[in-house]
């Protein structure tokens, strides 16, 4: 055989690179697109809950911090939802004998757990966690929006690949100190607060893939 043509296979193994070349673009921009556009996302999603349950009376008018119900939200990657009990620390005095709160009583008595629809849900092939967010100077309402005005819980935000680099890129103008993690009207002391912050505490969110995709 001449040494300076090509085996056989090999025209096979590019007519196939050809075809592989040619439609990769394709496939990858395709998934960029995808992955970025905001129409992927649901913002704006509102599901019914089986209690009127409202942020704004409780976390709004009443003052209770976000914390005392989602008490994980500072240590672990999940924002535990609040146990019956929670709700019964007030509600076996407070309106006991409310009809709103029947599925809580019955609730507290049955054992078995309120069935609450979950707002926010993000593919399982994303890893997400709140307390490294929340530790490292996110609030709640850079992600949730203004919940303490909220009767019922929507989605504010797309919650896409992009939204999320979006910040990572530029995280400053998102930060504050972590001691004000739940407190939904902070406002910056300075328009400088958050580029020092950022580099007093050397916050530097990720932008490699297999940060969020593990
Ligand atoms: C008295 C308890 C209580 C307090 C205080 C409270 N929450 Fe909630 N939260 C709940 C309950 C119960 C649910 C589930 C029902 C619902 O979505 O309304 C919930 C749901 C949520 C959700 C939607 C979760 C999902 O499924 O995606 C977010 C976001 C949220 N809370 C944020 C906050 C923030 C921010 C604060 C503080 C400003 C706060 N909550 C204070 C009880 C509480
Ligand atoms: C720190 C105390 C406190 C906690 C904890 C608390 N609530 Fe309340 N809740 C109140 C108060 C105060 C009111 C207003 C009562 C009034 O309007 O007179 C109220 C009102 C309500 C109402 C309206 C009742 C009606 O008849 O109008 C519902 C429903 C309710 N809460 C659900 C819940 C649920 C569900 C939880 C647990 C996730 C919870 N609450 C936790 C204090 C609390
Ligand atoms: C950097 C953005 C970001 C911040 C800051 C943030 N959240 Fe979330 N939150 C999310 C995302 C994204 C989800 C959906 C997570 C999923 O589906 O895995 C979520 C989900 C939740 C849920 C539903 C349970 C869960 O873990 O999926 C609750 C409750 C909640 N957040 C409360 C809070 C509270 C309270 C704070 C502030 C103390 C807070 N979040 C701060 C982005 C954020
Ligand atoms: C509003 C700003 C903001 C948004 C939105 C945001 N992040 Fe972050 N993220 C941060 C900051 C700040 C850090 C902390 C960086 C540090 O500690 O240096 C961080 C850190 C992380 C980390 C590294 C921490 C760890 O546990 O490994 C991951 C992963 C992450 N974010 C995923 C996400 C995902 C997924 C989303 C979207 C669903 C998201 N983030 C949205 C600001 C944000
Ligand atoms: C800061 C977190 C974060 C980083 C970094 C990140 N992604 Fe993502 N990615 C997400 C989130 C969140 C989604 C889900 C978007 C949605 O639900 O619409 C996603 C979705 C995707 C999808 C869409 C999957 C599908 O359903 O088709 C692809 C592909 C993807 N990412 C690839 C990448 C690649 C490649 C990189 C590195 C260049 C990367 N991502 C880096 C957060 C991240």
């Amino acid at each position: 055989m001449n040494p300076f043509t090509f085996p056989r296979w090999a025209n096979k193994t590019r007519q196939l690179a050809g075809v592989v070349i040619g439609v990769a673009p394709v496939y990858l921009t395709a998934l960029v697109w995808y992955g970025f556009s905001p129409k992927t996302t649901d913002a704006g999603y509102q599901p019914k809950q089986p209690v009127a349950y409202s942020h704004a009376l409780h976390a709004g008018q009443l003052g209770i911090d976000c914390r005392y119900c989602h008490n994980t939200v500072d240590r672990a990657a999940h924002a535990a939802s609040p146990p019956t009990e929670t709700c019964m620390n007030c509600h076996a005095r407070i309106r006991k004998d409310s009809d709103l709160l029947a599925p809580i009583r019955q609730s507290a008595s049955s054992g078995e757990p309120v069935q609450w629809v979950k707002v926010h849900d993000l593919p399982d092939y994303v890893y997400f966690n709140h307390s490294a967010h929340v530790t490292r100077g996110v609030g709640c309402v850079s992600c949730h929006g203004r919940v303490d005005r909220m009767a019922e819980v929507s989605q504010v935000e797309s919650l896409s690949m992009g939204w999320c680099l979006t910040c990572h890129r530029d995280p400053a103008p998102h930060l504050r100190p972590p001691s004000e993690a739940t407190n939904m009207s902070w406002q910056a002391p300075s328009p400088t607060f958050g580029a020092e912050f950022k580099k007093a505490n050397n916050i530097n969110p990720p932008e490699d893939c297999s940060a969020c995709h593990r």
